[in-house]
């Protein structure tokens, strides 16, 4: 009996070459994840978000992204915007819950404190709201959003990043 091949989870800076797959990514992400959350209509205004590749790349290549690799391949990807809010976390449906969003979120977190960021804020979907409640983000505000014709709901969280912060120091000056 041969044993099964182990997966191998990475995470590494953005290729522009990444740009088609993580769009492809959003928008699996956007359809299957958020369907118990939102309308058909309201899914299909929020997918619409990555319509323009070009326009896309050009907003991920602006703000730090980071993606996600299952044995080389990416699966999920998340961007960090103005060092202190979270922009986009989105991973493949077919690779969620194995620890991807938690890795990505990690380092997002990391990242803003060795920044000098003193809180990490995230506009939450309804569908991701129990993920970040998990890692210790408050919700602040209910907003309603305007995208492509139609209105979405998502809740403004967020989360001090002291105990990162004193970590990230007690490491460097070690
Ligand atoms: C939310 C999302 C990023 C989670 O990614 P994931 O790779 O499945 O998350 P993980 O496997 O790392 O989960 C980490 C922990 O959170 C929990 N968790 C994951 N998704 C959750 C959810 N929606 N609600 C409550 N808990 C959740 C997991 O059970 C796990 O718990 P554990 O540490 O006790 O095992 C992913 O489902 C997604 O891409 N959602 C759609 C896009 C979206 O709404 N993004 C946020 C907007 S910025």
């Amino acid at each position: 009996m041969s044993a099964r091949p182990k997966t191998k989870l990475a995470m590494r800076p953005l290729l522009p070459a990444d740009v088609p797959l993580l769009a492809e990514i959003f928008r699996a992400s956007v359809k299957e994840t958020g369907a118990d959350d939102y309308s058909e209509a309201q899914l299909e205004a929020w997918a619409s978000a990555v319509e323009d590749e070009d326009e896309f790349g050009t907003r991920l290549a602006r703000e730090l992204a980071l993606v996600a690799t299952l044995d080389g391949t990416a699966i999920g990807f998340a961007v960090l915007a103005d060092n202190a809010r979270i922009d986009m976390l989105y991973v493949h449906p077919a690779a969620t819950g194995q620890g991807v969003g938690a890795m990505l979120c990690d380092a997002l977190e990391k990242l803003a404190a060795a920044r000098g960021a003193c809180e990490l804020s995230v506009d939450a979907s309804d569908g991701a709201r129990g993920f970040f409640e998990r890692r210790g983000f408050a919700a602040k505000t209910r907003n309603t959003v305007a995208l492509g014709g139609e209105w979405l709901a998502n809740t403004t969280m967020v989360k001090s990043l002291a105990a990162t912060s004193a970590a990230t120091a007690g490491r460097s000056a070690s």
